[in-house]
Order: C-alpha cells, then structure tokens, then sequence
C-alpha cells in the first residue's frame, strides 16, 4: 500500500510498514523543545485490532479519522501502550467510548498504579513475557521499567511480522520523515536524547535491551519519527553501548 494522506489541513498520514500494521502519524511544529516533531501511533489489522499508543487527547480526531480509513474504529479490541504519558494513551476514554468492546492493554504495573483507576473500563494486564494472540497476529509484552523512562514502561513484540512496538526508544527529532527507513536512526536519535534528556539514568538498561533484543525484530515501530527496518537485535545493542558510555 502507498503512503495515504488521511487529513489534508495536519497531514496525517497512513502507511502499511508490515504485514497488516499501519503506522498513524501526524507531523508536528512544537512551540518548546525540538520543533519540528511527529507522533505515531501503530494499528495492527487482525481479528482482535489492536491500537498502540493513542495519541494526545488534542490529537484524538485526527488519529480516529486515520483508523476509520482502515477499519471502523467500533471494531477495535484492545488499546495499549507503553506508558503513561499523553502521547501514550492521552485519549484511552475517548477510544473506549467510540469502541465499546474494547479494553486497555498495558503491564501489570500501569494496570496497578493508574489505569485500574484512570479509565472507564478495567485494562487487560499482562505479565512479563506474557503473549495475547490477536488472531493471525500476536503480541507479547515486555516489562521494561524505566527504559526509557516511567516505572510502567513496557513494550509488545508483535511475533508473525517480528515487529516491535518500541514507543520512544529511537525518538529522531523532525517533522518530515519516510514512513519506514533503513538508514541509520540511532545517530539522530542519540543527538536528541543529548539535547533533551529523556532516559531515566536506569543501571538496568543493558539487560532490559538484551531482552528485547533476543526477540530478534526486524521491524522497530518507533513512536516518533521513521519505523525503521533491518537487524533490530544490533540496533538494540548498539543502543545499549551508546548508554554505557
Ligand atoms: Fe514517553
Ligand atoms: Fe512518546
């Protein structure tokens, strides 16, 4: 599938970047901070669709609009991501309303301390190392806290495509990138993070890395900026070098 512009006025824009997953991204100027940036959010087309990060609340009519260009957002089964941040999950009640048979999905530790509060309907939690099956698809959740920042921090490793839904590790600045990229992306992502901090400081960082890297990705589905494709378990240890340094 091509590139489809799904508003014209914010250009948010669709792109299938593996089988059956579509990253969302609107392409932003921010007034503070690195100025040219982009959100995405990842939609993977199953039995039981799931929606990986929801986008800031401000952001909901537009990230909706994108989905409806795939699957009426009604059908939605499960909305998750990493953490709890605005970008992450600004707008779960929102899509809880417009998709009354779906439910959070995020780790046990987000379920505890917020969302078994904070939304309208109670979360699928999962474990460490615990796997959902999306039909042909599948997700398994890695607890990762604190990497790159918040105690609740988690990823999910989508198995068939060897996607991994990395939230804001390999965050590149910018406004204007290729959907999906083979360049490099952890230059300009470590260029970001020496300007704007982002990393909790973590002494667990390597082995938290290692773990995801033995998943073996091919694909990294990054919040912000580019997915990128190629041998994600270097990638992922070339990060952790770059953090040991
Ligand atoms: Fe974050
Ligand atoms: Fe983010």
């Amino acid at each position: 599938m091509n590139m489809v512009i799904t508003n014209r006025q914010s250009g948010t824009n669709v792109y299938e970047v593996a089988e059956g997953i579509y990253r969302i991204n609107t392409p932003v100027v921010m007034d503070a901070g690195p100025g040219g940036f982009s959100f995405n959010q990842y939609l993977i087309l199953d039995d039981e669709p799931l929606l990986f990060h929801t986008g800031p609340r401000k952001m909901f009519p537009l990230v909706r609009e994108a989905v409806a260009s795939i699957i009426p957002v009604e059908q939605l089964r499960y909305v998750g991501f990493s953490h709890l941040e605005a970008d992450e999950c600004g707008s779960l009640n929102e899509w809880l309303a417009v998709a009354p048979q779906s439910s959070p999905l995020c780790g046990t530790v987000a379920a505890l301390v917020s969302i078994n509060d904070m939304a309208d309907r109670l979360p699928h939690a999962l474990a460490d190392g615990e796997l959902l099956s999306l039909g042909k698809h599948s997700v398994r959740w890695f607890d990762t806290p604190h990497l790159p920042h918040a105690w609740e921090c988690g990823f999910l490793m989508e198995e068939k495509t060897r996607t991994l839904l990395c939230g804001d590790l390999f965050t590149q600045p910018g406004n204007d990138h290729p959907a999906i990229t083979e360049s490099d992306i952890l230059g300009p992502s470590e260029a970001f993070r020496q300007q704007m901090d982002y990393f909790s400081h973590t002494k667990n960082v390597r082995a938290m890395l290692e773990k995801l890297a033995a998943a073996k990705p091919t694909t990294l589905a990054c919040m912000h900026g580019s997915a990128w494709r190629g041998d994600g378990a270097k990638l992922l240890r070339d990060l952790a070098d770059e953090l040991s340094l």
